[in-house]
């Protein structure tokens, strides 16, 4: 996690004032990668000298020490390197302390943001604090820090910067996106990716010469690690140089060839950036940009280990392309916080996922991402979908509707779990990654994992130019739009009509599928005015908050199509509002949950009237008959519901769509429960919205 931020700017005057400003919003529109420190470091007054300023908490909270510092705000910079860093911990606890930007030693003669793990951190800093070198901090960044310091001072002539950190993410294991600005090297910024997202906006004043910048690709590394601990256990490179890997990348320039104003922006997302320029640059892991001099640079480190580079990473240039999302879609708007805000959004967000690709009157859907793939899916021998959290209950939605259009056995795979146990792929295998940020590390493994062993991989991604989205074969966006709060909200139902999609998509030359297919579709079309018909629910939702606000626990049941709103329904609960709650398949009663039930323990039972009902009736019978009073999730109209019951009417569609619409309701009592417990719900505690570490 974490968000990382970088701006620099050439022939361009700004005044400090207006620097700070830049940096601070940056973090501010990735503080949902995490929220626990923040903190910058600017340019100083003299050649070498810079201002730290960090905070415990969230953005404000350092804006604030800004404001509150005695530091010359108005002084105009010509040129200026700065970075940022909003952090979600991993190593070591949220203080100060641990808050990046990290430096190297007291004088601050390297300065490093980093989002990921560095997995041989402990080994790092054994050598090097054998070697005399003094750590303040419990980070793994600062091992790195401090390792750019050692091998810089390993050099009798200064190494370039780019050839500096070289060597040392060679030394690196692990995840990782870093910035590196330097005392040795004013205005001049390095930065890297292997695993974390990371990307690089610019700015000027004229059209750029170029829309893209070349790529270096080096020779074969085979030299010696410099941290190989020799026997004694202590470091000896006297005249270590790293292989020295030179470039002939292009530069920017405007038109006319001449040199003009400049700013770059480098950040986790996107939506850091956009604010100043659409125009960005993805790096592919093992990238390492330099900017300096209003020129960015971008070579490539070549591992000896870790597999054979993806072709997006081999290419010899990488494109400068023009990102189509506008800031207001990632504001709030009238609503007080993000995750409202897209709860309501979706109405319109179920749309932009269908626009151009269901065709309502001739029943046809039109995936282009898939086409040339869809001779190959329909022959695969087993469909696996894997992802985390929130985006494995939208594949858990769309399991059995899947399975029933295509004919083909679908597994639904927890990234993680299906990673421990290392699960057995074939070349006839069609795997589906399912993410809204295309960043999760747990799902790129698994993705990396499949296609080493030949698997064709679709992504259903919501983030266009994430990492999912550009190593996947094939694959849907699903348009949902940025989604800010780190409780997913449109992302579930805009994949859950997307892998709808693929699963009629792929179903279409099946004569005997034609009514199911057209009732499914007519059902999509009412979608986007049942969504808003049950977001009007909401005052009815935030009553019903108050009844179950007060209990430590809450239980979701349901059963067929609406386990997996159980399991989404209980998720959202637990994240934002820190009530404890559990989804539980209705048929699993008997063997076990019921022992919970009394008159005591609230429960919300799903029965809306698909073919599974009577069997929830009868579920629904056993509880009441503990004396439970459950609350019912039903359709508008159903008689058979007791007359003295608690319930939440939804409108009725067809049974794989109902899904959709049970889920709004529980979002919204989500939202109500962490309102009334005064819980900060667009940054629960302890998490983060992009989850870049395993
Ligand atoms: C819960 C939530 C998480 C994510 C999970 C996967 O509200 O947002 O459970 O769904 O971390 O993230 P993505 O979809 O980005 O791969």
């Amino acid at each position: 996690m974490c968000g990382i931020f970088g701006y620099c700017s050439y022939l361009k005057e700004k005044s400090r004032k207006e620097v700070l400003e830049v940096l601070c919003a940056g973090l501010a529109r990735q503080e949902y990668r995490g929220y626990d420190s923040a903190g910058l470091v600017v340019d100083g007054d003299k050649p070498g000298q810079v201002y730290f300023f960090k905070e415990v908490g969230k953005v404000a909270g350092l804006r604030k020490k800004i404001a509150a510092s005695a530091i010359d705000v108005d002084k105009t910079l010509m040129e200026q390197v700065s970075i940022a860093h909003t952090r979600w911990a991993t190593h070591g606890p949220p203080s100060e302390r641990n808050c990046h930007p990290i430096p190297s030693d007291p004088n601050a003669e390297f300065i490093i943001v980093h989002n990921g793990i560095v997995t041989n951190n402990a080994e790092l800093r054994f050598v090097l604090e054998k070697r005399g070198y003094k750590f303040q901090t419990e980070t793994d960044t600062e091992s790195v820090a401090i390792l750019t310091k050692y091998i810089f001072d390993q050099h009798q002539e200064k190494p370039s910067f780019t050839d500096l950190v070289k060597a040392v993410l060679k030394e690196l294991e692990g995840s990782f996106a870093f910035v590196f600005k330097s005392a040795h090297y004013p205005n001049e910024v390095v930065t890297a990716r292997r695993g974390s997202p990371l990307l690089i906006g610019v700015k000027t004043d004229k059209k750029l010469k170029v829309d893209f910048v070349d790529v270096e690709i080096a020779g074969q590394d085979n030299s010696e690690s410099l941290i190989d601990a020799p026997p004694a256990g202590l470091l000896s490179v006297p005249n270590a140089t790293p292989k020295v890997l030179r470039t002939q990348s292009r530069a920017f320039m405007s038109e006319d060839g001449l040199p003009q104003p400049i700013e770059f922006f480098i950040a986790s997302d996107a939506a850091a950036i956009i604010e100043h320029t659409k125009r960005v640059l993805y790096l592919e892991d093992d990238d390492i940009a330099h900017i300096a001099q209003g020129e960015l640079h971008i070579h490539r480190l070549r591992r000896t280990e870790g597999g054979e580079p993806s072709p997006q990473q081999q290419a010899a240039t990488r494109t400068i392309e023009t990102l189509e999302i506008e800031l207001a879609a990632i504001m709030k708007g009238k609503f007080d916080t993000f995750m409202q805000k897209e709860i309501y959004e979706q109405p319109e967000s179920v749309v932009n996922t269908m626009r151009g690709r269901v065709n309502f009157d001739d029943f046809k859907i039109t995936l282009g991402g898939l086409r040339a793939y869809l001779p190959i899916m329909r022959r695969g021998r087993r469909i696996v979908f894997i992802a985390c959290g929130t985006s494995y209950h939208s594949c858990i939605a769309t399991r059995a509707i899947f399975e029933e259009l295509t004919e083909i056995p679908v597994g639904v795979e927890l990234a993680s779990d299906f990673l421990d146990r290392k699960t057995p792929i074939f070349r006839d295998d069609i795997c589906f990654f399912v993410s809204q940020s295309g960043e999760t590390a747990d799902t790129i493994l698994a993705l990396r994992y499949c296609v080493e062993r030949g698997a064709l991989s679709v992504g259903v991604v919501n983030t266009v130019g994430s990492t999912l989205s550009r190593e996947t074969h094939c694959g849907v966006h699903i348009n949902a739009g940025p989604e800010v709060g780190v409780a997913s909200t449109k992302a579930y139902t805009s994949q859950y009509v997307a892998l709808l999609m693929i699963a009629l998509q792929l179903s279409e030359d099946r004569i005997s599928f034609t009514e199911r297919r057209r009732q499914i579709i007519d059902g999509l079309h009412a979608l986007p005015s049942q969504i808003k018909t049950i977001l009007d629910l909401d005052g009815d939702v935030q009553q019903l908050a108050k009844v179950v606000g007060d209990n430590k626990s809450l239980l979701l049941m349901g059963r067929g199509y609406q386990y997996a709103t159980c399991l989404e329904g209980a998720l959202k609960i637990k994240e934002i509002s820190y009530m404890h709650s559990e989804g539980i398949l209705a048929g699993e009663l008997k063997h076990g949950p019921l022992a919970l039930i009394d008159e005591n323990m609230p429960v919300i039972i799903i029965m809306t009237q698909d073919s599974l009902y009577p069997k929830v009736q009868s579920a629904f019978a056993q509880i009441t008959a503990r004396k439970a009073a459950p609350i019912i999730l039903c359709n508008e109209g159903d008689k058979a519901i007791p007359a003295n019951a608690r319930t939440i009417r939804v409108p009725k569609t067809v049974d794989c769509l109902q899904g959709l619409l049970n889920i709004i309701p529980l979002q919204l009592l989500s939202y109500h429960l962490a309102v009334r417990n005064g819980c900060d719900v667009d940054f629960p505690r302890n998490l983060a919205k992009s989850v870049t570490v395993e």
